[in-house]
């Protein structure tokens, strides 16, 4: 029987930054300020929990659209956080890779980007994968031109070794946060057979409470991969190497 009592890698959408600020009369980029401490705490209580990999969606590809004020406050608050929380998460074991594209990116975030990399490139505790400038079509399309430019064939398999989060497994909990009830362009390739968890809570109030429901919600659920249930046919489990 497959067993799913705890995720190997779990995946969030942090949404409601803007509506936790907006409730409190404060900028929107203050919801995002509590966005960066309520991302530290889930990283520790995951890495607590025995998760080994978390996945954040942290700026879409669709994000460039919002007013400029907050694109520009999101890209200085991000290469603010790089430079002020990489030694904690060093020293706590976290390796953390910066998932999308770099094209539009600032050299300031790029070099954040690529020192924090550097720096926790040997941590094995927890894997944080950050999504920047991600869109999951993105990552499809990028995958899809590099197997075309190797001339290979278009394969399952080919494209999963070049898609942006081919080191780690796909997700087993997709979790979004801030009552809405989308993908929005999130690891559209990777959450095939993912569990979604929707909270109510806005990000910024994300807890460790929510995040054991979500794992307790996720425990509860019977991972067929397509099958029929394990319990049904006793099937063997379906190759996760990918
Ligand atoms: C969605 O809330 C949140 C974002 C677009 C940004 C998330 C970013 C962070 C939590 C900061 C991450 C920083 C680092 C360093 C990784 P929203 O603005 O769409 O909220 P709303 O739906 O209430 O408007």
């Amino acid at each position: 029987m497959t067993d799913t009592s705890t995720p190997h890698h779990v995946a969030i959408v942090m949404d409601g930054n803007g509506r936790w600020a907006s409730k409190r009369f404060l900028p929107r980029i203050a919801g995002h300020k509590q966005g960066v401490d309520s991302l530290k705490r889930c990283a520790r209580a995951c890495e607590a929990r025995g998760i080994k990999v978390l996945t954040v969606f942290a700026f879409s590809s669709e994000n460039w659209q919002r007013p400029q004020e907050e694109v520009s406050g999101l890209m200085d608050l991000f290469a603010l956080a790089l430079g002020r929380e990489v030694p904690q998460l060093k020293a706590d074991g976290v390796q953390l890779r910066f998932i999308g594209e770099r094209q539009r990116l600032s050299n300031r975030v790029l070099r954040g980007i690529a020192q924090a990399e550097a720096a926790t490139a040997a941590n094995q505790q927890l894997v944080l994968n950050v999504c920047f400038n991600y869109g999951g079509r993105w990552d499809i399309v990028q995958a899809a031109a590099r197997v075309a430019a190797q001339g290979l064939a278009m394969t399952e398999q080919h494209l999963n070794q070049r898609m942006a989060l081919a080191h780690v497994p796909d997700p087993d909990l997709v979790i979004r946060t801030g009552g809405e009830q989308r993908i929005s362009n999130f690891l559209l390739w990777q959450s095939a057979y993912s569990e979604f968890f929707f909270s109510d809570k806005l990000w910024p109030d994300f807890d460790e409470t929510e995040l054991d429901l979500a794992i307790q919600t996720y425990a509860l659920r019977d991972r067929r991969f397509g099958r029929v249930s394990d319990l049904v046919d006793g099937a063997s489990t379906p190759d996760e190497s990918n």
